[in-house]
């Protein structure tokens, strides 16, 4: 199968959930890498969305990957709800976390990828002593816990410096950036460095239907 050099992971927190199944495999058809999956607990993030069930609903309906975002205050807890639910990566906060080098091996030790998140006011120092352990990096272009917000345009630099991070110590770890990704803002994210785009509302919320969506998001890639 031909691989994207950049990877759009649509985020069903945008989906119509009762219609979910379908947009999802619409997504698999239009040419989405991965399904990306927000999990928010009302604490780490004022929102609440989703759990393992959803992973396990849509283990069925697509073999894309599911990469499944946490966005809650205690990670370790749920890990193994979602790998039998079906997950195939996981992306932790660096932020709030006491024991992270504990978290991150956790993830590998049940075969799972692994990826940090930083927020977008959180230095891109913080990667230092685990990028090579990481299988990914996410640098958050809005505030996590809410879809449809606007890009943070002042998170371009240091996406930049993770970039240069990771082709010096592991330039295999995957780039992603999360959040107001839209045709306008993916050519800006690509130049910064990204290799993977995180996107709901312009795949999901598109009037036009997914297909135009995921279509301009890849020409507006090229
Ligand atoms: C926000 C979530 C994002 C969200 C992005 O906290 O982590 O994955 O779904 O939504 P859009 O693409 O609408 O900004
Ligand atoms: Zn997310």
């Amino acid at each position: 199968m031909r691989q994207n050099a950049v990877k759009i992971a649509p985020s069903i927190l945008a989906a119509n959930f009762a219609r979910l199944g379908e947009q999802v495999a619409e997504a698999e058809r239009c040419g989405a890498d991965r399904i990306h999956v927000d999990g928010m607990d009302g604490h780490f993030v004022p929102n609440i969305s989703m759990g393992a069930p959803i992973v396990k609903s849509l283990r069925h309906v697509t073999r894309l990957p599911l990469e499944t975002h946490l966005m809650i205050s205690d990670p370790d807890f749920c890990f193994d709800e979602f790998v039998e639910a079906g997950s195939d990566s996981f992306i932790v906060h660096w932020e709030g976390n006491n024991n992270l080098h504990r978290t991150i091996h956790r993830v590998k030790d049940l075969g799972k990828r692994v990826g940090l998140a930083i927020n977008s006011a959180t230095p891109a120092a913080v990667l230092e002593e685990v990028l090579p352990d990481l299988d990914l990096v996410l640098v958050m272009t809005v505030n996590p816990g809410f879809g449809h917000q606007h890009f943070i345009h002042s998170t371009l630099p240091k996406i930049q410096r993770v970039r240069r991070m990771i082709q010096q110590v592991r330039p295999e770890c995957e780039l992603e950036l999360d959040g107001g990704i839209d045709e306008s803002t993916d050519p800006l994210a690509v130049a910064a460095g990204a290799n993977v785009l995180v996107a709901g509302t312009s795949v999901f919320g598109c009037s036009q239907g997914i297909e135009t969506a995921m279509r301009r998001l890849r020409e507006a890639t090229k």
